[in-house]
């Protein structure tokens, strides 16, 4: 297992470009088995979640190879059921549900059970399938889902959900008729979906929205499509600025994605300049407490919760950070208090002293967006700290440490038996 060592303390300078994000990278992927043919996606990230998705449509029957650009053959599928194994290394593997009806008419999903950050149940997905006119059977730890003609439906989600919103659509997309899905999700990684499944011959309206209106095509072509930039990479990178009071320069930052981040940032005393360069991101010398509520997009990402918590446990004053999206994202906390932080937690709120500096200790990853906040806490650090279990970190953050190196930071990955 891998362990990061981190000497903090060293003002971040540089320039890095943001990869694309594995969140919109993910759906597109799972949506390239609604076409048989080859399709081309480019701008995908390195990623271990990324790897676990190309297994599964492997599992599935299709080729898939990722030198450059990763190309998916989905002219066979051999099976229809997304498996225990992979679905709980990945709960985004579920994302191949809308896409298996479409095509097979039938798909069994392992049902993902709970994970660190919430209970994360798939009711709302499995309910947009019913109403598109799937038969689901719960048995055996999966659902299977049987539809021998998709119709167009109205659906309404009672609470905002992006993965739910990415199958609906995707079943949609060939379903008889039209789908009206009102309360979407209005994430930019939606959009980029919506773009994709355009570019395969669907008719979307109003991603982006939150209503999106669907007209089924009676089949869709392969097709090649440029992952958008990974806001939640672009505003850890923002935050590592931040927190080692540095100066650094974001290429291919999706600015218009990242408005509410970087008001809130700009509110704590972080200063952004749009160059010929890129975005060009300074923290200051102090930095002001500010409170955060997350929320759907465009409200605050829960993704850049954990890294906003670090930040502000060296801020100046009181912060009040509220969590609304899942129920168990502050795993982060008593990780961070092992670094001299001072947070209270009382349910989904966090209470924030800022303590002016953190000191290095030994600390262990829990999740994906929890690793991202130790490495920003471990870099603004004084001393050293240990972050134990970065597996986690790997899943979402290309060579994270290569390129924080190379913006200054003293940052090494070492191998533990
Ligand atoms: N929910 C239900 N029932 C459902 C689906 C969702 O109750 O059927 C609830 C969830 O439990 C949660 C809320 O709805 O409380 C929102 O969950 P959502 O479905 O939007 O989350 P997701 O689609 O599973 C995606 C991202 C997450 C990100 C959330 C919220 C992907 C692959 N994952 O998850 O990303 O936190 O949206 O923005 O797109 C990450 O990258 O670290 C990550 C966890």
């Amino acid at each position: 297992m891998d362990r990061f060592i981190i000497n903090g303390g060293r003002p971040l300078q540089g320039t890095v470009s943001i990869s694309g994000a594995k969140n919109a990278a993910l759906p597109i992927m799972a949506a390239t088995l609604l076409a048989p043919g080859t399709h081309r996606l480019n701008n995908v990230p390195a990623l271990r979640d990324i790897d676990t998705m190309a297994q599964m449509l492997e599992h599935l029957g299709c080729k898939v190879s990722h030198n450059g650009a990763l190309e998916v053959c989905a002219n066979h599928l051999n099976f229809d059921e997304a498996p225990y194994d992979l679905v709980k290394t990945m709960r985004a593997s579920v994302l191949v549900m809308g896409p298996l009806v479409a095509r097979l008419r039938h798909a069994r999903i392992s049902l993902p059970g709970g994970c660190a950050i919430g209970a994360r149940p798939i009711n709302l997905h499995l309910k947009a399938m019913e109403a598109l006119g799937a038969d689901i059977h719960l048995k055996d730890g999966y659902a299977e889902v049987i539809a021998s003609r998709l119709k167009g439906a109205d659906i309404h989600f009672d609470v905002v959900t992006v993965t739910g919103t990415a199958n609906a659509m995707m079943a949609a997309a060939v379903a008889d008729g039209t789908t009206t899905i009102t309360n979407a999700a209005r994430e930019p990684e939606i959009i980029d979906l919506a773009l994709f499944l355009s570019s395969m011959g669907a008719d979307i309206e109003g991603a982006g929205s939150d209503r999106i209106v669907i007209r089924g095509v009676p089949q869709l072509k392969p097709a090649e499509h440029t992952v958008v930039a990974d806001r939640i990479e672009a505003g850890t990178f923002m935050i590592a600025a931040a927190i080692t009071g540095g100066d650094i320069v974001l290429e291919n930052v999706p600015t218009e994605f990242l408005q509410t981040a970087m008001a809130r940032l700009e509110e704590s005393g972080v200063r952004f300049e749009s160059t010929s360069r890129g975005l060009r991101v300074t923290g200051p010398e102090a930095l002001a407490s500010v409170d955060v509520t997350t929320a759907p997009h465009p409200g605050f990402a829960t993704d850049l919760q954990a890294q906003f918590t670090a930040l502000m446990a060296i801020a100046e004053g009181t912060s009040v950070i509220t969590e609304t999206i899942f129920e168990n994202r502050f795993m982060h906390i008593p990780e961070l208090a092992r670094m001299g932080a001072d947070i209270s937690v009382d349910g989904g709120t966090a209470v924030v002293k800022g303590m002016g500096k953190l000191t290095g200790a030994p600390v262990m990853a829990t999740d994906l967006r929890a690793s991202a906040s130790l490495v920003l806490a471990g870099l603004a650090a004084e001393g050293t700290t240990e972050i134990d279990r970065i597996y986690h970190i790997d899943r979402g953050y290309e060579r994270i440490e290569e390129r924080l190196r190379a913006l200054g930071a003293d940052i090494e990955r070492v191998s533990v038996e």
